[in-house]
């Protein structure tokens, strides 16, 4: 009898609900049993755990948020975390563990692989940046949210004549603010993988008003650091990313714009809207291959690999080969919305 342990870890995204649905029902069919633990690592180190049932996952496809809760949390902050997961494992008798999870979960899965405690990896992140697939479970959710906001703000841009700036999440990399801003007819943006000067920015915004355009949207991720930014007052986590929504790189960016132009700006703050929400069919789909891959995998006696899609396929890679990389935005997408600035 083969025994799945669920563990969710990281910020929450659209879809979680769908694996954790997929996950199980894959297992029913084969007769292995899962358990879900609570809100992430917590409940794997304090054994705090439920056994999912097929009456636990019914009606939950569609669910935002997760229903087993999540944390971020390194457990290699303390050897005394670790010895907990090893213990719980045992007692639980699991043959392996299935992490819902981000890039941070990927490097914690790799640490306890070495320790002996093999896993999967399920890529779920609205920031689209875990080495091994081109897309992550939530990723397009939060890009439709974000395209319907400038939809929205469009709206109210134009009838106003601002300066729109338009903050995204995605930490180190641009994928949500290239892939929105793509997809929401944005007038410019500003991803940490283009460089870019505030004055180029500023002349854009400019000769689009010459031109007759009296509004302009300017779409930002929140990794991006400012020319004059001073690195030295950020703000770090326990796994050294910056802590962003404390730095509102938005605000900053539209005040030196609106020195620059003398437009009247306003800023929009996405912030955790962008992690709610029903998940797209597109997401749904893929939480459910990926769901449904990971038992087929436990049936084979893999372990210790990211799942990921690539070109439509699904893959896997070794934990080995991803938990030290970023999926960085692909800039040929840049190209194409450079065309509608
Ligand atoms: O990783 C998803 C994400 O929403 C990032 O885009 C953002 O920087 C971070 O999580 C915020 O994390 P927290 O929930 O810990 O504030």
């Amino acid at each position: 009898m083969k025994r799945i342990g669920i563990v969710c870890d990281g910020g929450d995204a659209p879809g979680i609900n769908t694996a954790i649905r997929a996950i199980a029902r894959a297992s029913f069919e084969k007769e292995y049993e899962v358990l879900g633990f609570i809100d992430g690592f917590h409940g794997l180190i304090e054994n705090d755990v439920k056994i999912i049932t097929k009456s636990s996952v019914s009606g939950i496809l569609a669910l935002g948020g997760s229903i087993l809760g999540i944390s971020r949390f390194n457990p290699y902050r303390d050897p005394k975390y670790v010895e907990a997961i090893r213990e719980n494992f045992k007692k639980n008798s699991l043959t392996l563990l299935v992490f819902i999870g981000d890039r941070d979960t990927v490097t914690i899965a790799k640490r306890l692989a070495d320790d002996g405690i093999p896993s999967i990896v399920i890529p779920k992140t609205i920031d689209n940046d875990v080495y091994g697939t081109d897309y992550s479970v939530g990723f397009d959710t939060a890009v439709s949210m974000i395209a319907q906001s400038l939809d929205n703000l469009h709206a109210t841009a134009s009838a106003h004549h601002r300066l729109m700036v338009v903050e995204t999440m995605g930490r180190e990399t641009g994928w949500l603010a290239l892939f929105g801003g793509l997809a929401g007819g944005a007038d410019y943006i500003v991803i940490p993988e283009v460089p870019f000067t505030i004055e180029e920015i500023a002349a854009h915004v400019e000769k689009r008003k010459k031109e007759g355009k009296n509004f302009s949207i300017v779409v930002v991720a929140e990794g991006v650091v400012l020319p004059d930014e001073d690195k030295s007052k950020f703000e770090f986590d326990e796994f050294g990313h910056k802590v962003n929504a404390k730095r509102m790189v938005g605000y900053r960016l539209a005040s030196k714009l609106e020195e620059l132009t003398h437009l009247k700006s306003r800023v929009m703050v996405l912030g955790y809207l962008q992690r709610g929400g029903i998940p797209t069919n597109t997401d749904r789909i893929l939480a459910t291959r990926l769901g449904v891959e990971a038992v087929n995998l436990v049936g084979l006696g893999t372990s210790n690999v990211v799942l990921g899609v690539k070109n439509g396929e699904i893959i896997t890679t070794a934990y080995e080969d991803a938990y030290d990389k970023i999926h960085t935005a692909d800039t040929k997408y840049y190209e194409l919305a450079r065309i509608f600035f």
